[in-house]
C-alpha cells in the first residue's frame, strides 16, 4: 500500500484504520487489526477518550508485536478530561496535555508518541499554550510530531499560522466536502490532511441505500433525504463503486496524508481496501465532483 510522508517525516499507509468503533471486546479488535495490518495498513487513529482509554489500551496490546516489524504509527488525540465520574469537559491546557501524555504513552505501551493530535479546540482556547505544550513534548522526546483535529476554520488556519503542525484531520468525502475551503493553505504549510469519515458512516458503500435509510432519514447539510438519495443515485451513473469514488475524490487532494475509515467486522474492512486499489479516470472524478453540492463550512469563520 501507497505510504505518504509527513513533514516530521513519519511514514503514513494510504489508507489508515479508524480505530474509533472497534468495541471493547479483544478478540472482535484484534481480528480487525491483525487484518488491516495483513493488508498493508500502518496507521492507527485512536484517542485518550474512545471508550474511556479501553481503545488505547486495546490498539497499544494488539499492535505491540508488530511495532519494529511493521512500520506502525499510532495517531491518539488529547484535550478531553476525563473527570471521575465519567464525564469530560474541554480542556487545551498545558498541564493537562502534558499530565495525559503519560497516560497515552502507557496504555499504547510505548516511550513516544507518534502522531498526538488536539482533539478539537475553539478559538478562545489560550491557543499558544497549547501550541507549546505540543513543541515541548517534541523537544522533550515524548512526541514525534502533532496535529489538529477540527471542522472550525478560525482554528484550523490560527494551527497553520502559529504551529509546527504535521496534520489536520477532518471530515472529508466527496459528499462533506468543506475541507476543500482549506486545502491551498494546508498544502502551502506542507500539513497533511487525514480525511476521517471517508465512507460517510456507510453511505458511500455498496451498501448506500440501506445506510441512507438508516442514518440519514433526517439528511445531512444542505441536502434533505430525497436530494442526498438522487445524488447518489446520480453518482452511480459515473461509477457503481462509490467508495473507490470518494477515495480516488480524496487521493485527487493534494494535502492527502490518509484516509481513515472505519469499520465494524473485517468484510468491511476487506472491501474498503479492495476499492483503494481501483484507480479512477480523474475525468470521472471531476464529472462525480460537479454532482455533489459544493459545501462551505458556515461557522467559526473568524
Ligand atoms: N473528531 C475526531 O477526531 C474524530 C471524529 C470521528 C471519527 N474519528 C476517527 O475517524 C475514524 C473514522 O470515522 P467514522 O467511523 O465516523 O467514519 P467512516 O469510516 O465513514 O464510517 C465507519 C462506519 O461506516 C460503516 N462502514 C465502513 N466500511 C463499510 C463498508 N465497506 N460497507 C458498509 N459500511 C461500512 C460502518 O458502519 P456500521 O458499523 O454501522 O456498519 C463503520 O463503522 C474513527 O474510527 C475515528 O478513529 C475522529
Amino acid at each position: 500500500m501507497q505510504k505518504n510522508v509527513l513533514k516530521s517525516g513519519l511514514e503514513i499507509s494510504e489508507l489508515g484504520l479508524g480505530c474509533m468503533s472497534l468495541g471493547t471486546k479483544k478478540k472482535h479488535a484484534q481480528a480487525i487489526i491483525e487484518r488491516a495490518i495483513e493488508l498493508g495498513i500502518t496507521y492507527f487513529d485512536t484517542a485518550d477518550m474512545y471508550d474511556k482509554g479501553i481503545n488505547e489500551k486495546l490498539v497499544g496490546e494488539i499492535l505491540k508485536p508488530y511495532q519494529n516489524t511493521h512500520d506502525i504509527v499510532i495517531g491518539t488525540k488529547v484535550g478531553n478530561h476525563l473527570k471521575d465520574d465519567g464525564t469530560t469537559f474541554w480542556d487545551p491546557s498545558k498541564k493537562h496535555i502534558k499530565e495525559s501524555v503519560k497516560q497515552s504513552l502507557k496504555n499504547l505501551g510505548v516511550d513516544e508518541l507518534d502522531l498526538y493530535q488536539l482533539h478539537g479546540g475553539t478559538i478562545d482556547d489560550p491557543l499558544d499554550e497549547t501550541i507549546s505544550a505540543f513543541d515541548e513534548l517534541k523537544k522533550e522526546g515524548l512526541i514525534r510530531a502533532y496535529g489538529i483535529s477540527s471542522i472550525r476554520p478560525n482554528v484550523i488556519n490560527y494551527y497553520l499560522e502559529h504551529s509546527d503542525i504535521d496534520t489536520w484531520m477532518a471530515q472529508f468525502n466527496l459528499i462533506d466536502n468543506r475541507p476543500e475551503d482549506l486545502i491551498q493553505a494546508a498544502h502551502k504549510k506542507g500539513v497533511k490532511v487525514l480525511a476521517r469519515g471517508p465512507v460517510f458512516k456507510g453511505l458511500l458503500t455498496a451498501s448506500s441505500n440501506q445506510v441512507l435509510d438508516d442514518k440519514f432519514e433526517d439528511g445531512i447539510f444542505d441536502y434533505n433525504y430525497q436530494d442526498l438519495g438522487s445524488t447518489i443515485a446520480s453518482l452511480k451513473e459515473i461509477e457503481h463503486n462509490l467508495t473507490a469514488l470518494t477515495f480516488n475524490y480524496l487521493r485527487s487532494q493534494d494535502v492527502l496524508g490518509s484516509i481513515i475509515a472505519g469499520a465494524s467486522s473485517v468484510e468491511q474492512l476487506e472491501e474498503n481496501v479492495n476499492n483503494l486499489n481501483i484507480d479512477l479516470d480523474f475525468n470521472r472524478i471531476q464529472a462525480a465532483r460537479k454532482r455533489v453540492k459544493d459545501l462551505h463550512y458556515t461557522n467559526h469563520l473568524n
